[in-house]
């Protein structure tokens, strides 16, 4: 028995795992040319402006805002707020002219190189993991019907307490994460459990602005999932499960009608599953 009781997760650890697994990613530095810098800026400003003069805001009000700034830098929380609240306008204006699967966001955990797994595969998880079984099957096609073979289905998702591995203490490693290759037909199968709602962390600043605006934390339950293949465009999605906690209302907005699963009961009896499949646009 190797299970750790994980302790207490709170905002600034978890926000700050997740800043250093944002710095530690290689993204290609966009080069941007004075000219749109200049007009995204402005614009920017210009309807920060537009508000500061509509609704009168008062110093003390500016101020409130510089302290809470300050804080979310220092609770780590940027990636957390900039996912939760703006990523999926950048993602919608990114994939506009996809055919083939809807993407949505990535947030703010995922981490690459999981553990690769064959094209049937249980993920990683402890003993004693809680939580309903759930069997995720499904084939990896392109846009013109081909069957996809060795396409990288790459999945994370949340504990059955609405935690990551890696970001909220106690976890094992990879708990929850893996790299499944698929098969020569495109198929893959993998066994895991079902997450829970995850819930923004409720003691940092992005807590503070939920609780002072009077909004609610919540996520639905979701799978994460990139999925790649040669000469084909990665995509980057999540899955819902139709009927969950707040896939009505989203605190990140991220849910499509294409992304909601309805897992029936399993054929052997063991919790749910569900078929889903997933087209690649070419690259
Ligand atoms: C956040 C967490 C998630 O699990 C997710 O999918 C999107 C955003 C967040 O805490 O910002
Ligand atoms: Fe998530």
């Amino acid at each position: 028995m190797t299970d750790i009781t994980p302790e207490v997760a709170t905002a600034s650890a978890s926000g700050n795992a997740a800043t250093d697994s944002f710095a530690r990613k290689q993204r290609e530095v966009a080069s941007t040319s004075a000219e749109r810098v200049d007009a995204l800026v402005s614009e920017l400003l210009s309807a920060a402006h537009d508000t500061i003069r509509r609704h009168k805001v008062t110093y003390a009000e500016y101020d409130v805002l510089k302290s809470w700034l300050i804080q979310v830098g220092q609770d780590g929380e940027w990636p957390l707020f900039l996912d939760v609240w703006l990523e999926h306008v950048v993602e919608e204006v990114a994939n506009e002219n996809r055919e083939g699967s809807k993407g949505t966001i990535e947030g703010p955990y995922y981490v690459p190189d999981a553990p690769r797994l064959p094209a049937e595969a249980t993920l990683p998880m402890r003993e004693s993991e809680g939580g309903t079984p759930f069997l995720f099957q499904g084939q990896v096609t392109s846009v013109d019907g081909a069957p996809l073979a060795g396409a990288l289905v790459e999945i994370w998702h949340a504990d059955n307490d609405g935690f990551y591995s890696q970001f909220a203490p106690g976890l094992p490693e990879w708990n929850l994460r893996g790299a499944v290759v698929a098969d020569d037909q495109g198929n893959f199968k993998i066994h895991t459990i079902e997450p829970a709602p995850y819930q923004i962390p409720t003691d940092g600043s992005c807590g503070k602005l939920i609780a002072a605006a009077g909004w609610h934390a919540w996520r639905p339950a979701h799978l994460h999932l990139k999925v790649s293949a040669s000469d084909h465009q990665l995509i980057t999605t999540q899955l819902y499960f139709q009927g969950g906690s707040h896939v009505e209302d989203d605190i990140a907005s991220a849910v499509k009608p294409e992304l909601i699963l309805a897992p029936k009961p399993a054929t052997d009896g063991s919790g749910n599953e569900v078929t889903y499949d997933f087209v690649l646009d070419k690259a």
